[in-house]
């Protein structure tokens, strides 16, 4: 009952008609106290100076579901960026460590520190963007993308969450500790307390923010829809933006969800999916949009350029 998407999801799409596949990166790539599994995907076409988009998969998922699940590795062929598929080390349930202070403070340890790693090996040798570093998930993948982009918003420029909770909101002591008080939305707190735990993650940063963006399902039987709201809480006050969005459009991109538009500058969008449960639909073309992947030339979008 408990994580039922990842069903949906390996039924999903066997990607690409390239040669390539998703490969297994074994050398030493830096900090990695967890050992979680580096697998990535290089098109053939790489761009000169590639965007990466890291994939992190749901409980009781695997890289390679990841991989084989979405329409991402794909679109990496026709655009030229790279993928990258962690692998959980939690053999157990394969969920990720969203629990451990060592995950949610910049450069202590824990998962999050691994995948870190590997996008400065990638970033390093494939001479990529680091400008252009993105990530998105569903469920626990979801849940890490917001730890990075709470505790690492250095490293990337946007994030994608589908079904996920607040960052640190799973806080607890020790690695990959279920929180049933934050799954069953029992966990919530003001604005600003929530923009004090991000900013925790990292004392005396004050560089720029990743935008982020979330989708959560209304009847969401897995991680309450509570969490929609403790997020929206969050960003908000992580951007300084009002908890009023700016703009609300019906039936986007799908019938019945509703899209917020927060603060002046499409900085932070959610999506309140109407009638949806924990197996929301991602919507690939939305998230590539949105990190603005399929530019390949030009005034591409590039962390730091404007907003906050
Ligand atoms: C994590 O941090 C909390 C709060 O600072 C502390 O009480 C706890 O002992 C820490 N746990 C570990 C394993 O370091
Ligand atoms: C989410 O939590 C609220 C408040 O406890 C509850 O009323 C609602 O039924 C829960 N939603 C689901 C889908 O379980
Ligand atoms: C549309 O969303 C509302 C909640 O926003 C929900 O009550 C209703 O059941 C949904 N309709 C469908 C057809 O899913």
């Amino acid at each position: 009952m408990r994580w039922t998407s990842w069903a949906l999801f390996a039924t999903g799409v066997v990607s690409g008609a390239s040669a390539v596949s998703l490969t297994r990166v074994t050398e030493n790539f830096g900090p990695n106290p967890r050992n979680v599994g580096f697998y990535i995907y290089v098109p053939d076409n790489l761009a000169a100076n590639p965007p990466i988009l890291v994939n992190p998969h749901w409980c009781h998922g695997t890289a390679q579901l990841a991989y084989t699940g979405s329409q991402y590795a794909t679109m990496a062929s026709k655009y030229g960026f790279i993928a990258i598929y962690p692998d959980s080390p939690n053999t157990a349930d394969k969920c990720w460590d969203v629990s451990s202070n060592d995950t949610l403070t910049h450069g202590a340890g824990g998962d999050s520190l691994g995948i870190v790693s590997m996008v400065r090996w990638t970033l390093n040798k494939y001479n990529g963007d680091p400008k252009r570093v993105f990530i998105t998930g569903t469920s626990s993948g979801a849940m890490m993308t917001s730890t990075l982009i709470g505790a690492y918003p250095d490293v990337f420029a946007a994030g994608s969450a589908f079904a996920g909770v607040p960052f640190g909101c799973y806080a607890g002591n020790g690695y990959g500790v279920w929180s049933d008080a934050c799954a069953t939305g029992k966990i919530t707190r003001t604005p600003a307390e929530w923009a004090a735990v991000v900013k925790a993650a990292y004392p005396g940063y004050n560089g720029w923010r990743p935008k982020m963006q979330i989708f959560h399902g209304t009847v969401d039987e897995v991680l309450n829809y509570t969490n929609f709201k403790e997020e929206v809480k969050e960003w908000n006050a992580v951007f300084g933006y009002s908890q009023t969005p700016t703009i609300s459009t019906l039936n986007t991109p799908v019938n019945n969800w509703t899209k917020y538009v927060y603060g002046g500058n499409d900085w932070f969008e959610a999506y309140s999916a109407g009638g949806v449960t924990h197996d929301i639909r991602i919507q690939e073309a939305l998230v590539l949009s949105w990190f603005d992947l399929a530019c390949t030339t030009g005034d591409c979008f590039r962390w730091g350029k404007g907003g906050a």
